[in-house]
Formats: C-alpha cells, structure tokens, sequence
C-alpha cells in the first residue's frame, strides 16, 4: 500500500524544533504556564519547543497566525477561554473559531485575582467596589485588549456592580503588571499565575480571588462570592491547539507528551505556587478540548450579547 507524505511525516515526528504560539506578550500569565509545559514537553520529543509571544487584539492576532500555519505539527498555539470569548465578542474575526484548528489537550484552569495598585484607597472588595462607583470616571482597569481573559473578569466586575470604568488595553498582562506596580493604572483582575508574587511581595493590594473555594496559597483572601460578587466566578481554562488539517497521529502524539508534561514535578510544582493545577491526564485530550471549547463557546455567547460589548 503507499504511505502517505503525512503518514511518513507522523512517524517520524517531532524531527525538529516546534514552535508554541502565546498570543500575549511575553512575561505575562498565558507565556508562564507555555513556557512551563514546554520545556516539559521539549524533553520528552528530544527537540526544543519554542514559544513565539504574537501579542495584540486580545489574542486573535496570535490565534489567526497558527490558524493559517502549516497543518505539519511545528507550529502550535497555546490560549486560554479567551479562544471562547472572542468568537463572540469581535464581529469579523480573521479565522473561524470552531472549524481552524485540531485539539490537543487541556492544560490547566487558573484563578483570577481582581488586584489594585498599592496605594489604592480601599482595603477590602467592598471597599473597592464603592470606590469604583464614587470614581467611575477616574477609575482605570488594565486589561490585555478585548478577548483576553482580564478582559472577561472587567467585564463580569463591571457588569455586576453595574457601573462602566475607564478600561485601559494592553498586549498583555506582563505589560499590564509593570503599569500597575508603577501607579499608572488601578485595578486589574488577573490570573494568579501573574499575580501571586507581587501579592506575596506587597508590591500590589489583593482584593478577592475569581474561584469558588479559597486557594491554598492565600488563605486570607476571600472568595468574590464571599465578597458579594458572585458573577465574577470564573476560570480561565488553556488548552493547547494545532491548525487545522494537522494529521490526528501528530495530535496524538502532542496530547500524550502534554500529559507527560503536566504529570512532570517542575510543572506540578510551579503550578501549586503559582496557584494553580495541571488538567489531569484525562483531559489532556483532543476530544477534552473540543468539547470544552464547543460548550464554552454557546455558553459566553449570551453573557457577551447581554453584555453589549463587541469589537469590530
Ligand atoms: C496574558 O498572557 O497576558 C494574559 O493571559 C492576558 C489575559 O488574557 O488577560
């Protein structure tokens, strides 16, 4: 029988060094977790896995390169509900959300923190919240443009205490953060995997964290439902994709060394300090991903609609 250039392609794959997509910039919570997970996976191909930060538009200027890519393998993309959100959220997008790419594999669901800069008046979320009415024309919220997941939880603030604040959009959080710790902006509600060592440091103040229960890393911070806010509980989940057309033997080959990867110690480690868990093996999986996606998509669509707020 003849063997198919994919077929001779999937047997020996990886020969080469494979790039990962971040579609925010470098330093921030999406490029953490990527270059974590693979250096993890990197070790087990035998090949390095580079991570290429394509930052802008709340991540869909990054999903659209990986959506035109080669379907070979080498080119990847790691991005989290924001692949959910944006379907909805931008009127024109320049690649179709649900039919651009092949699954992989979930790879973990981080927390959020709505955090302030130090010397933000109020102590506690509600506190914070009176605050945000009393200045709403003042007030700035950082964010990492519309479709990133700090563009979520502002919207999900703001809607529930139903006052718009100034939003201010960035490439990302890492960006974002370094504002923030110079008293340029107020407030941000971002992903503990960016967060956790400024709170620690006291260099910002932390006003709830977006899960349901308390995280293990900061006791003494209440949850937003404990604050009074119980809509903005959200998680941002990451799930790592190839484009479209790329052989299943390939994106099998991907979700098993993603599996490896997130059983790996550092990973683990970093991980529960950075508060956050790998996804367990079992969703590490392309059919995981695509069901998670497909039912994240229908499930926003609504929220986003009654919210009102699209881009173009
Ligand atoms: C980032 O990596 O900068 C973030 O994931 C941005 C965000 O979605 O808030």
């Amino acid at each position: 029988f003849a063997v198919t250039a994919f077929d001779a392609n999937a047997q020996t794959y990886p020969d080469r060094n494979i790039t990962v997509v971040v579609p925010f910039a470098a330093g921030g919570p999406t490029d953490t977790v990527t270059r974590l997970v693979a250096e993890a996976m990197g070790k087990d191909f035998g090949q390095q896995i580079i991570v290429e930060n394509v930052g802008g538009a709340g991540g869909t200027l990054g999903a659209g390169r990986v959506a035109s890519s080669d379907p070979d393998g080498y080119t990847l993309l790691l991005h989290h509900i924001g692949m959910a959100t944006s379907a909805t959220l931008y009127r024109k997008l320049a690649y179709d959300t649900l039919n651009a790419f092949e699954y992989v594999g979930l790879v973990t669901e981080v927390p959020m923190t709505i955090v302030g800069r130090k010397d933000l008046e109020p102590t506690d979320l509600k506190g914070l919240v009176e605050y945000a009415k009393a200045n709403k024309d003042t007030v700035t919220v950082a964010n990492a443009g519309i479709g990133a997941a700090s563009h979520l939880c502002g919207m999900l603030f703001m809607s529930a205490i139903g006052t718009p604040l100034v939003t201010v959009p960035y490439k990302g959080t890492g960006p974002a953060m370094t504002d923030l710790l110079g008293g340029q902006v107020d407030i941000m509600c971002d992903q503990t995997t960016n967060t956790t060592k400024q709170i620690q440091g006291g260099t910002i103040k932390a006003y709830a964290v977006t899960s349901e229960n308390r995280l293990d890393i900061f006791p003494d911070l209440p949850t937003v439902t404990e604050g009074g806010l119980p809509d903005v509980t959200v998680g941002i989940w990451h799930g790592l994709y190839a484009p479209k057309g790329t052989p299943a033997e390939v994106t099998e080959r991907l979700s098993k060394s993603l599996q490896l990867a997130l059983q790996d110690p550092n990973v683990v480690a970093r991980f529960a300090e950075l508060g956050t868990t790998p996804s367990p093996a079992e969703d590490a999986t392309p059919a995981a991903l695509k069901e998670k996606l497909e039912g994240e998509v229908a499930r926003w669509k609504p929220i986003i609609e009654g919210a009102g707020q699209f881009a173009d």
